[in-house]
């Protein structure tokens, strides 16, 4: 079982040498590829430290030059390079796609991310490598091999839903930032996090799925015992898109200025909606209750707890009442 996943690494690595040849040293890799990514405003150090890449539009190209190099078939499409047809046939997973290669802790490649050019909103705009002996999505987080130094410098992890929000970041100069590329966060890799720092700052886009993810990602943060702070971008921008649109001085400006403790983020964003109605205010309290309940370091639930009396003017006494319930439906 060991040989078998270290030839997935080598065909991994290989894999990740095509798409970047390709990228480079191909007229359409360079007239497609390069220039997608030179357009969205990356630089070559930047393309080149992620060793990003670019899958030919051909249905075989990629299985048949690693048939020619050696590689077997089955291992094609164990890592999922290649999807095999009804009659046996294969063909690539990536084609006409810039790549962003997943590099595993020790910056081995386990996996692809594959963006496509088109803007149809028929075509699916990323598609990535499957679950496999090498990669499993849940233990990853994009950029972590790249960010793990600073994260411990800084005590602190940028935590963004997309690739591209890594990249415009580490172009800005703030390295300590990874991503979980789109899919909600797990235990797993909330404990990689916490190999470096115990704190995270969520910088999700502005929208409304970057809201709902930030409120789940929170929860799952503090019970995992991690010190939390959010902030959103305005105008649906995520990360990425406030870098390019407004600069790198901007950003850092506004991150420093923006990101609050989660209790202040979580009570506004739920106040909204509230419209001063008293029923409605309850149901905030006892969600911002709920996340507090999560918090495993009792000292800190009680200056949270303490915040939370301030800011929603109740007293600390109906808090903890309503702590200890809903400790008790969860024991
Ligand atoms: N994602 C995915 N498949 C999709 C859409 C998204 O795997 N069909 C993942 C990707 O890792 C993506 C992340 O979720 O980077 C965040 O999604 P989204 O915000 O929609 O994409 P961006 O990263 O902003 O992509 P871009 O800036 O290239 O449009
Ligand atoms: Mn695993
Ligand atoms: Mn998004
Ligand atoms: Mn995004
Ligand atoms: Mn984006």
């Amino acid at each position: 079982a060991q040989d078998k996943r270290e030839s997935l690494y080598v065909l991994s690595a290989w894999a990740g040498k095509y798409f970047k040849e390709q990228l480079w040293n191909t007229p359409s890799g360079q007239s497609i590829g390069l220039t997608y990514f030179k357009e969205r405003g990356y630089q070559e150090s930047i393309i080149t430290k992620f060793d990003l890449g670019y899958s030919p539009d051909q249905w075989t190209a990629l299985s048949e030059a690693a048939v020619e190099s050696g590689f077997h078939k089955d291992y094609l499409k164990e890592i999922g390079l290649a999807i095999e047809r009804d009659d046996n046939s294969l063909y690539d997973r990536f084609r006409g796609r810039v790549i962003f290669p997943i590099h595993n802790l020790t910056g081995r490649v386990i996996g692809f991310g594959g963006r496509t050019l088109k803007t149809e909103k028929a075509v699916p705009k990323y598609v990535n490598s499957p679950e496999s002996d090498i990669y499993h999505k849940s233990d990853v987080l994009y950029g972590l091999h790249f960010a793990k130094k600073a994260i411990k410098d800084n005590d602190v992890c940028y935590l963004v839903e997309g690739y591209a929000d890594v990249l415009s970041m580490h172009q800005a100069g703030v390295e300590n930032v990874v991503s979980s590329s789109g899919t909600s966060l797990t235990s797993g890799q909330i404990r990689l996090i916490s190999r470096f720092t115990n704190n995270v700052v969520i910088l999700y886009d502005g929208d409304a799925a970057g809201i709902k993810a930030s409120l789940r990602g929170t929860d799952m943060l503090l019970e995992e015992g991690l010190n939390v702070k959010v902030l959103l971008f305005p105008d649906g921008n995520d990360p990425d898109s406030y870098i390019q649109r407004y600069g790198s001085t901007a950003f850092k400006e506004y991150i420093a200025k923006h990101q609050e403790d989660f209790i202040f983020y979580k009570t506004n964003i739920l106040l909204k909606d509230t419209d001063g109605d008293p029923i409605k205010r309850a149901e905030v309290i006892r969600e911002v209750v709920e996340s507090i309940a999560l918090i495993p370091d009792e000292i800190k639930v009680s200056v949270f707890i303490q915040q939370c009396s301030h800011l929603l003017d109740i007293e600390e006494r109906v808090l903890l009442t309503e702590l200890n319930k809903i400790r008790i439906q969860k024991a």
